[in-house]
């Protein structure tokens, strides 16, 4: 039997691509976005891309009416829920829209399913979670601590949903810790499109090497590893995608609730990074050391045995790949979707 997945915020980055993934191993998808940070287009892409449809709902998880209607409307047997809103600096600065939007958005969700009976939840959980880690690699035992109301955000629904796990036991939840996705599918049509100044590190070389940006500040060189940039786990959007196809699967295999991370097991500095986009771009991109960003920890990255183990997933694509796909999708799309 075909099993059908309600994707929250699945025209997003991850999102998008993760669609696209389901449609491949034959799952019916049925997406749920508001748009706010997205395009349709996204959409149309991953359907001529697979040649297989999918449902697309324009709406918030916030209505909790319009959630009854579309379990009730649906036979739902999965949700992955990506839908939220991710800007660090912008949730500082908003904090009531992060809790409205993540933490009040997934209690709607999370009520809507208990309603209509659906019990399978993967929710896009993040590394953030994790803090400055006293240690390193990272194991999903580490104590969790945040430092802005986007982390807290992750925090309070993982909480939250250990406490309904708590409360009954028929839940059966996975809590998927992203390390830091990069890249973009290898077609080049779909990929990340941030608005604005991008925050994060490959979107923002991305926009360097195609002449968008002059030059990369490189958040710090004092910090305590290999070159004095800061090192993180890259894990390629493709891999991530699959991580979402095996959590799906292990849900319908275990009963229960775990966390797994999801990342490759390797951290590389801004300046390998860097050096991989330029070998992938076949360009010397400029770059200046400046103050090291508030909030940032020097090194961070993931021991993901757990996630090898319990779902048989392992990240395939290095950093050469991540740099290439996403430089396809920069050079074919150099404003985005639009
Ligand atoms: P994204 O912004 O590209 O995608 C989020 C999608 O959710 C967008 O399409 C947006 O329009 C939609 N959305 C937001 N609020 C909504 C609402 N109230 N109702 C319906 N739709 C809504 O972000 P992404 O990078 O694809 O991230 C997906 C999830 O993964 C987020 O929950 C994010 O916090 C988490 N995450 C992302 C990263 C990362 O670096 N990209 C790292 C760790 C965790
Ligand atoms: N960096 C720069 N210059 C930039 C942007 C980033 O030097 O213009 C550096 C940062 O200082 C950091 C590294 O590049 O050392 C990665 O920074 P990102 O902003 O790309 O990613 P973060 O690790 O800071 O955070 C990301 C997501 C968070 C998520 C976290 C853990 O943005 O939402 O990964 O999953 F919580």
């Amino acid at each position: 039997m075909t099993s059908t997945v309600l994707v929250t915020g699945g025209a997003g980055y991850i999102g998008s691509h993760t669609c696209l993934r389901l449609l491949e191993c034959g799952y019916r998808v049925i997406v749920l976005d508001n748009f706010s940070n997205s395009s349709p287009e996204a959409l149309n892409r991953v359907q001529s891309l697979t040649g297989k449809t999918l449902e697309i709902i324009t709406g918030d998880v916030n209505d909790g009416a319009a959630l009854n209607t579309l379990f009730a409307r649906h036979q739902i047997d999965a949700v992955v829920h990506f839908a939220g809103l991710k800007a660090v600096g912008e949730s500082v600065a908003e904090p009531l829209m992060y809790y409205h939007n993540n933490v009040s958005g997934a209690v709607s969700l999370l009520q809507a399913m208990q309603s209509a009976g659906v019990r399978d939840l993967v929710f896009s959980s993040s590394a953030t979670v994790y803090g400055d880690p006293a240690s390193l690699p990272i194991t999903e035992d580490f104590p969790t601590s945040t430092t802005n109301p986007y982390g807290r955000s992750k925090l309070m629904i993982e909480e939250m949903l250990r406490d309904l796990y708590r409360s009954d036991a028929s839940w059966n939840l996975a809590l998927l810790r992203y390390f830091n996705p990069v890249g973009a599918h290898p077609s080049g049509q779909i990929g990340e499109d941030p608005a604005g100044i991008p925050n994060n590190l490959l979107p923002y070389i991305a926009q360097v090497a195609v002449g968008r940006r002059e030059h990369l500040s490189v958040f710090g060189g004092d910090y305590e590893t290999h070159d004095g940039t800061g090192v993180r786990d890259y894990i390629h959007v493709m891999d991530l995608a699959e991580g979402h196809v095996k959590a799906l699967q292990w849900l319908t295999r275990k009963q229960g609730l775990a966390a797994f991370n999801l990342g490759t097991g390797s951290g590389y500095s801004v300046l390998d990074m860097l050096h991989a986009f330029e070998r992938a771009c076949g360009k010397t991109l400029a770059y200046q050391i400046v103050d090291r960003r508030p909030g940032d920890v020097g090194s961070c990255y993931a021991d993901p045995t757990l996630a090898a183990r319990e779902l048989d997933w392992k990240a395939e694509r290095g950093v050469n790949a991540m740099c290439a796909d996403a430089w396809r999708w920069q050079q074919q799309n150099p404003n985005g979707y639009n």
